[in-house]
């Protein structure tokens, strides 16, 4: 169902041009919705915007602003244009190595950016919030068991540190003004795969640090080999075991957030209040995951059905500062949010193929072929 906005008022979509920012603005127009996109467009294209537009059947009405969130005069600027309902914060870095190397910018950009849209939200009156956190906020999960929003936090790293910190603040924001604010965490699995269609996806700069998008390089003889992180870890097969989730139904969860902070930001004024007897949400987390476990041999296995053949990989020393293994309960969002995951696993890779094979170089090729007339 959609969530009933008022007609004239847009959602500001930050970092909407990046891989779950798209794939969310396909989910959000397909409902008609009327979204502002600011995004500077460091790791991504504008042209990701062109294809969400089409796959949207041009349902919706998208405008896009090139700014980047710590120039906070540009971005005032944007407010100054439209009338906000409520704001879906994807922007930030997001690379786990790269936040050892250079953690002021990491701070910089996803702590002050995300102070900067704070304060110009608190400002121009916009108090319905969605921040994309992560599962990297629980550090090394003290059990096996799947991961409850209410286990305690532990970043490893500086990047995750970021979102537990911008989590803190989020908290001391609605706690500051009670029955104002609806701010949703939604705390990110492993999301990959891509939309169905293959029209876009999730193209990364370099040489690509998360698994599947590695595992898809290999697949179209961009790369040789894929590199298992160690086969020694406690886990069934001794591979690192994670909570894969396919990035269309990661988008459709924010569908369901939105849902959830509308019927909050109604019931203002109506009669509609939470379980503690409150007129707002707060500031809640929820785990946005499968709540099934893959390992990396599992992803390596599904894929080559995917492509078609075996993949070649070797097995290689653990990278520092991995956990074992990370699944989340998904309790939480199914019963608050009437939201749970879908698709499969072969769902996840074969719509990741496709998006690969299409795009072998991504977003950035393709522009430049085209503008060259090739
Ligand atoms: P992405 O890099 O594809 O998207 C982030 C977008 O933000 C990009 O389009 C980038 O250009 C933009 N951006 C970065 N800095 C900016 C700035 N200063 N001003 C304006 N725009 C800026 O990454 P993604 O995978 O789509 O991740 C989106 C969000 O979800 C991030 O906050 C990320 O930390 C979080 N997250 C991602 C994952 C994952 O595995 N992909 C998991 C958990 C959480
Ligand atoms: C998955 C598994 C690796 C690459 C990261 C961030 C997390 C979140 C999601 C943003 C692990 C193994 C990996 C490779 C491998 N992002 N692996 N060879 O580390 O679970 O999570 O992305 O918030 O914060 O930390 O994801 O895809 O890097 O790794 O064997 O080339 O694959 O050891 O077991 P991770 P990943």
């Amino acid at each position: 169902s959609s969530p009933h906005l008022p007609e004239q008022d847009a959602i500001l979509v930050t970092g909407g041009a990046g891989f779950i920012g798209s794939h969310t603005v396909v989910q959000l127009l397909s409902l008609g919705l009327r979204l502002v996109i600011v995004d500077n467009l460091c790791n991504s294209s504008e042209e990701a915007l062109h294809r969400a537009l089409e796959l949207a059947g041009n349902k919706g009405e998208l405008f896009f602003h090139k700014v980047d969130l710590l120039d906070g005069a540009a971005l005032e600027k944007v407010f100054e244009l439209y009338t906000f309902s409520a704001c879906i914060h994807f922007a930030g870095l997001k690379a786990v190595g790269e936040s050892s190397q250079i953690p002021i910018g990491y701070y910089q950009t996803n702590v002050t950016g995300t102070l900067n849209l704070l304060q110009l939200l608190q400002r121009y009156n916009c108090r319905n919030f969605i921040f994309s956190s992560s599962a990297t906020v629980y550090g090394l999960p003290s059990s096996t068991d799947p991961i409850r929003e209410d286990a305690s936090l532990g970043a490893l790293n500086p990047y995750g540190r970021t979102k537990q910190y911008i989590e803190e603040i989020l908290r001391d924001i609605a706690n500051s003004e009670p029955n104002q604010w609806n701010i949703i965490m939604l705390r990110y699995f492993n999301p990959v795969g891509a939309h169905e269609s293959g029209r876009i996806g999730e193209d990364p700069n370099g040489i690509p640090n998360n698994l599947m998008p590695f595992v898809a390089q290999v697949a179209i003889g961009r790369r040789p080999v894929i590199n298992v992180f160690g086969n020694d870890y406690e886990t069934p097969d001794g591979t690192g075991v994670r909570d894969y989730i396919h990035i269309v139904d990661l988008a459709r969860g924010h569908v369901a957030a939105l849902n959830k902070i509308q019927s909050f930001s109604m019931g203002a004024h109506t009669s509609v209040h939470n379980s503690n007897g409150t007129k707002s949400l707060g500031c809640v987390p929820y785990n946005l995951g499968s709540g099934i476990g893959y390992s990396v041999m599992d992803m390596i296995e599904s894929m080559s059905k995917a492509v078609g053949r075996q993949l070649p990989y070797r097995v290689i020393e653990r990278r520092l500062g991995d956990v074992a293994l990370c699944v989340a309960d998904p309790t939480l969002s199914a019963h608050d949010l009437d939201w749970r995951a879908e698709k499969t696993l072969q769902d996840m890779c074969n719509d990741l193929w496709r998006w690969q094979i299409q795009n072998p170089n991504g977003y950035e090729a393709r522009v430049a072929t085209a503008a060259s007339g090739t």
